[in-house]
């Protein structure tokens, strides 16, 4: 959905020069239609199979964007109150609704009951008890699965794999089984499901097979001891391509591959994909202020910071960076770093790319996924305002911070 036509860049049908001169610079900007593909690439995957494609909305929570997959149907992974919060806003279903994480506050645990959610994933057998203590109180019943580590190994980035024995995530597999057993006791859980995560930018499926795969088996093996399990949450991970050439891993060959692992189980699926609906939905538009020589280094000054967009800093995660306007000047090898005051402070280093002067703008490439969304104050920058993109016409989702913004709930 973001393409070249002629030498402008554009989103569907809107070219991003134009709309950055009207927003001002830096923005996110999303394809509506790239995010409703990417979630109808799922749920056709899935095709007749029981199944809930929820959402992970901590790869992006813009109301609009979360309003855009409820209504497409979607179900949503959570893993705090906030989140909650935003999915109801947006209309999410809260009966489509699975909550994660390893630390679930009491006070999250009562609103997400309150609120019927569908199930939590849960990762501690201390927290099964809370969960049945809070059900007890409003006398419902709550369903849950354990979130399992296979102990296998993503082979992704070490700050976003998550299911070997070495990390907090989940409950180990050979431990499972007993935790099962043992949660008979609390009167207000149902063993609902099984549930495994092992990590995020996954690009070749294979580790995720192999943890479904266990899984699965520990399902089974728990349906014969009686536990009610109906589904398998084999969680989200897949991962999209972030270099030019690369290519990102097909929604519905992996989901193929999950489905026919699943059929003859009778079990439903569920999957709570995250950055494959929205990772290249989305670019960060911004423009450069200066162009600057350090002895042999050259670099490019633009308007976004690591504030803006951290994920080149923390992970040293590559972006592709294409300029709105295409030029014939010859390429050049610059650090695209920004205003903020932090040698870390870079989107890219060393990068061959478009010549590009003082006021042009630069889209960075496949933002749509863990941009915003880890995007801070930090210099006092004010956050970016968030455009949806839909055919030839755009809105803007969320406004661009003040100053006003900044100092809220401050006093002297
Ligand atoms: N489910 C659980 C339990 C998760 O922890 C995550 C991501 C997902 C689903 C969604 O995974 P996805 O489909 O998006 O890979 N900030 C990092 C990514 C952190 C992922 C955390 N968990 C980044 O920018 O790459």
């Amino acid at each position: 959905m973001f393409a070249y036509s002629n030498n402008d860049y554009y989103c569907e049908q809107v070219p991003l020069a134009d709309l950055a001169h009207e927003t001002g610079t830096p923005a996110y900007v999303y394809s509506s239609q790239a995010i409703l593909a990417n979630y109808g690439a799922y749920e056709e995957a899935f095709g007749d199979l029981p199944h809930t494609v929820c959402y992970a909305v901590k790869a992006n929570s813009s109301l609009a964007v979360l309003a855009l997959l409820a209504k497409a149907g979607a179900g949503f992974d959570i893993v705090s109150g906030g989140e909650l919060y935003r999915v109801l806003q947006a209309g999410g279903d809260p009966a489509k609704v699975v909550f994660s994480g390893v630390g679930k506050t009491a006070a999250e645990v009562e609103d997400a009951l309150a609120n019927g959610i569908h199930s939590f994933n849960c990762e501690s057998e201390a927290e099964l008890a809370l969960i049945d203590a809070k059900a007890a109180r409003v006398g419902k019943k709550a369903g849950f699965s354990i979130r399992v580590n296979p102990d296998v190994d993503a082979a992704t980035h070490p700050y976003i794999s998550t299911g070997l024995s070495q990390h907090k995530f989940g409950i180990a597999i050979a431990d499972a089984a007993g935790v099962y057993e043992r949660s008979k006791q609390f009167r207000n859980l149902v063993a609902e499901g099984v549930s495994c995560h092992i990590g995020s930018q996954i690009l070749d499926p294979s580790p995720i097979l192999e943890a479904v795969d266990k899984v699965l088996a520990l399902a089974e093996a728990l349906r014969a001891q009686g536990h009610p399990i109906r589904h398998l949450d084999l969680g989200g991970g897949l991962g999209v391509a972030y270099h030019a050439g690369e290519t990102s891993p097909e929604i519905r060959g992996f989901v193929d591959a999950l489905t026919s692992r699943l059929r003859a189980s009778g079990l439903a699926a569920m999957i709570e994909p995250g950055r494959s609906i929205v990772g290249q939905a989305g670019v960060l538009v911004t423009r450069v202020l200066y162009r600057k020589k350090n002895g042999d280094k050259e670099f490019l000054i633009v308007d976004a910071a690591m504030n803006d967009l951290i994920r080149p800093s923390l992970y040293r995660a590559h972006h592709e960076i294409l300029p709105l306007r295409k030029n014939t000047l010859p390429t050049m090898k610059v650090d695209v770093v920004g205003p903020v005051c932090e040698t870390g402070d870079f989107l890219a280093r060393d990068r061959e790319m478009a010549n590009a002067m003082p006021g042009d703008y630069l889209a960075v490439c496949t933002a749509g996924a863990y941009g915003f969304v880890q995007s801070c104050n930090y210099n006092s920058r004010p956050r970016l305002p968030e455009i949806l993109v839909e055919g030839d016409r755009w809105r803007v989702i969320r406004e661009r911070e003040s100053y006003a913004d900044l100092v809220r709930g401050e006093t002297i």
